[in-house]
């Protein structure tokens, strides 16, 4: 049996066999199994060991261990140095490697409201954007790289302003701002924080301004697909500008881990897609 895991706490939440599990049945990859596994801090030891031994072929990490799992592995692919987070793990050449596929499945979940201009001087298609990044958890290094290296402008805040000034540490050109204020112009809104997992919760920034025509085309990004629309992002969408859930972000990093571990990089079809409705 090749067996995967999910591993995090809590886990119970995870939307990761739901999907993995589809596509090793499409992709007829048989003696597969994908399964959650709640853990502690304690155990990370143990789970290394068992993909040593090949008990596990591959897993991904969640919240909290995305930075936690990094002192057991032997190496680090570049975006999870960069980062220092890491979701993916998987056994090449008797190495144990730690990979970060969240940042290239959010850009994936964008890329295409925000094409490269070949025949630019300066082909990065984000330069001259501003973004504003709200909370500092986990997964927010991923946020933070995959914007950056397409040029953007980076405007971080965090209720726990240490947070924030320790990812400066990791992107010393982002700028960060106390909690509650915000920059004036942004072409990009994200919520990384939890803020809006639980109905009826609501970032307390306004954006009320944001309501002028040439404001449309900023787009409102919320990491959390469920509840399917915050509070955050159905705000955003009455006042007309673009909005996006977490869901493609979600499904792009789950398609390059089995990627990773399969060399099949799956296809994203409406079948896997209402999977998480
Ligand atoms: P972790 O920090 O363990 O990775 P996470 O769920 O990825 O957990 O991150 C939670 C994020 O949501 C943090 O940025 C957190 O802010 P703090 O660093 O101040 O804790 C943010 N968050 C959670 N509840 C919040 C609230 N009520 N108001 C503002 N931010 C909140």
């Amino acid at each position: 049996m090749r067996k995967y895991l999910v591993i995090g706490n809590p886990i119970g939440h995870s939307l990761s066999p739901l999907i993995q599990n589809y596509w090793i049945k499409k992709h007829h990859l048989v003696e597969s199994i994908y399964e959650r596994k709640k853990v502690e801090e304690k155990d990370l030891k143990n789970i290394i060991e068992e993909i040593r031994e090949d008990e596990i072929v591959g897993v991904n990490i969640t919240v909290p261990f995305k930075k936690l799992i990094i002192p057991f592995l032997d190496e680090l692919d570049f975006v999870a140095k960069e980062t220092q987070s890491v979701n993916t793990l998987f056994k090449i050449n008797n190495k144990i490697v730690g990979y970060n596929t969240d940042s290239a499945g959010f850009w994936d979940s964008i890329k295409e409201l925000y094409p490269y201009n070949k025949n630019s001087a300066m082909p990065k298609p984000l330069v001259g954007k501003h973004i504003f990044i709200l909370g500092a958890g986990g997964v927010t290094s991923s946020i933070i790289f995959a914007l950056k290296s397409k040029g953007a402008n980076i405007v971080l805040s965090n209720r726990t302003k240490e947070k924030a000034n320790e990812l400066k540490k990791l992107f010393p050109e982002i700028e960060v701002l106390d909690w509650g204020k915000r920059p004036s112009a942004c072409n990009i809104v994200i919520n990384t924080s939890s803020v809006g997992l639980i109905k009826d919760e609501e970032v307390k920034i306004d954006f009320s301004d944001y309501d002028k025509n040439f404001h449309k085309n900023t787009l409102f990004y919320d990491l959390i697909y469920n509840p399917k629309e915050t509070i955050f992002l159905k705000k955003a969408r009455l006042r007309g500008n673009k909005t996006m859930n977490g869901k493609m972000m979600f499904l792009n990093q789950a398609k390059y881990a089995f990627n990773i571990w399969t060399n099949i990089l799956p296809e994203i079809d409406d079948e896997v897609v209402k999977l998480l409705d």
